[in-house]
C-alpha cells in the first residue's frame, strides 16, 4: 500500500486540473511552496515524476495521468459517500458537476437556480464549453452530467432527451432577405458568413447541411462564442446559423432577425447524458429528475426576434 495522504492527492489533482501550481495554491488557500512540496513528496513515494515542464506548460507524465484518473475515482467515491450520509440524515448536500455546450447556457443556469433554491446545501460546478471539450471531459470522467446536442457515438453513454434545439439563420434586421419568405438555400451562396470555431457541433451541423446542398460558404469570420457572433451580425459583418435559444436574451435590442430559409431550422435535440455504468450521486439523480420534469413543462417556444413561431418539435 503506497503511503499517501488524501491531502496530497487533492493537491496533486488540483494542480493537474489547472495545469498550474499557482492556481492550485489559490484554489486550495495554501502557499505555492506547500503545493510544490506536497507534489514532490507524492512523486517520491510513487518513485516517478508526475509532471513535466515543457516551456511554460505543465504536462502530466504517463504515471501522472494514471494517478489523476485514480484521484478522480477516489474523490468521486468519497463525495458520493458524503451525499449518501447527508441523504440518510434527511438533507441533500454535496456537489453537482455539470458540463454543458454553449447553446445550453441559455436555459441551464436558470434551472440550476431553481434547483438550488429547493436544495440550498448543494454546491454546483458548471462548465460551459463546446462539443469537443465536452467529449474530452467525458473521456476523463470529469463531471456527473452533460448536456449537449449530439452525444458522441464512440463513448458508452446513457442519453435522455431534454428539449428541441432548432438551429436558425440569423441576420441583421436590415438584411435584404429579412422580409422574404421561403428563401431558397442557394441564396446563401453569396452571403458573408460568420462561423463558430472548430470543435463546435453547431459548426458541424451547418457544414453538413451546406455540403448536402453544395453551398460554398464565404466564411468572413470565425468566432468562439454565440454572443460574439450575435454582436458581429448586429454590426453588419454577415449572417450566421445559431441555436434559436441564443436569441432569447436581449436579442431584440441587437436588431437581429431570423431568415426563413428552406432547409431550416436544422432540427436538433438536447440530451442530458452520463457515462454508462456511472453510479450517479444522490444529487445528480435529483437534478436529472428535476431538469426532466422542468423541460417537460415547457410548451411552445416563441422566439422574440423570429417572424414565425416554432413548436416544441421545431416545426414552423
Ligand atoms: P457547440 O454545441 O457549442 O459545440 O456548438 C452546441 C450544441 O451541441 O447544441
Amino acid at each position: 500500500m503506497i503511503p499517501v495522504t488524501l491531502h496530497q492527492l487533492r493537491v496533486f489533482q488540483t494542480v493537474a486540473c489547472h495545469g498550474s501550481f499557482t492556481r492550485a495554491a489559490e484554489e486550495l488557500f495554501i502557499t505555492q511552496p506547500t503545493v510544490s512540496a506536497q507534489v514532490k513528496q507524492l512523486a517520491q513515494v510513487v518513485g516517478m515524476p508526475l509532471f513535466e515542464q515543457i516551456g511554460k506548460e505543465l504536462y502530466l507524465t504517463s504515471v501522472g495521468r494514471e494517478l489523476f484518473a485514480t484521484c478522480q475515482e477516489i474523490f468521486e467515491q468519497l463525495d458520493r459517500f458524503q451525499m449518501i450520509v447527508a441523504d440518510l440524515k434527511g438533507t441533500k448536500q454535496g456537489k453537482l458537476r455539470l458540463a454543458v455546450v454553449t447553446t445550453a447556457k441559455y436555459f441551464v443556469p436558470r434551472i440550476l437556480g431553481y434547483f438550488c433554491q429547493q436544495y440550498p446545501q448543494v454546491d454546483v460546478a458548471l462548465e460551459v464549453t463546446n462539443h469537443q471539450n465536452i467529449t474530452r471531459r467525458m473521456l476523463e470522467n470529469q463531471d456527473d452530467l452533460y448536456i449537449l446536442s449530439q452525444p458522441p457515438e464512440d463513448i458508452l453513454l446513457c442519453n435522455e432527451y431534454l428539449m428541441d434545439n432548432p438551429l436558425v439563420v440569423v441576420a441583421n434586421k436590415n438584411h435584404p432577405l429579412a422580409a422574404k419568405r421561403n428563401i431558397p438555400i442557394k441564396s446563401l451562396n453569396n452571403e458573408a458568413f460568420i462561423m463558430r470555431e472548430k470543435g463546435s457541433s453547431t459548426r458541424q451541423a451547418v457544414q453538413q447541411l451546406f455540403a448536402k446542398y453544395k453551398i460554398v460558404l464565404k466564411m468572413r469570420l470565425e468566432l468562439g462564442s454565440n454572443e460574439a457572433i450575435k454582436q458581429a451580425i448586429a454590426g453588419g459583418l454577415g449572417i450566421s446559423v445559431l441555436s434559436e435559444h441564443t436569441l432569447y436574451c436581449k436579442s431584440s435590442e441587437l436588431e437581429l432577425t431570423t431568415l426563413d430559409v428552406q432547409g431550416f431550422p436544422i432540427q436538433r435535440q438536447w440530451y442530458i447524458s452520463y457515462l454508462d455504468g456511472k453510479q450517479l450521486s444522490v444529487i445528480a439523480q435529483a437534478f436529472l429528475k428535476y431538469i426532466q420534469e422542468y423541460t417537460q413543462k415547457i410548451g411552445i417556444i416563441s422566439c422574440p426576434v423570429a417572424s414565425f413561431v416554432y413548436n416544441r418539435r421545431g416545426e414552423k
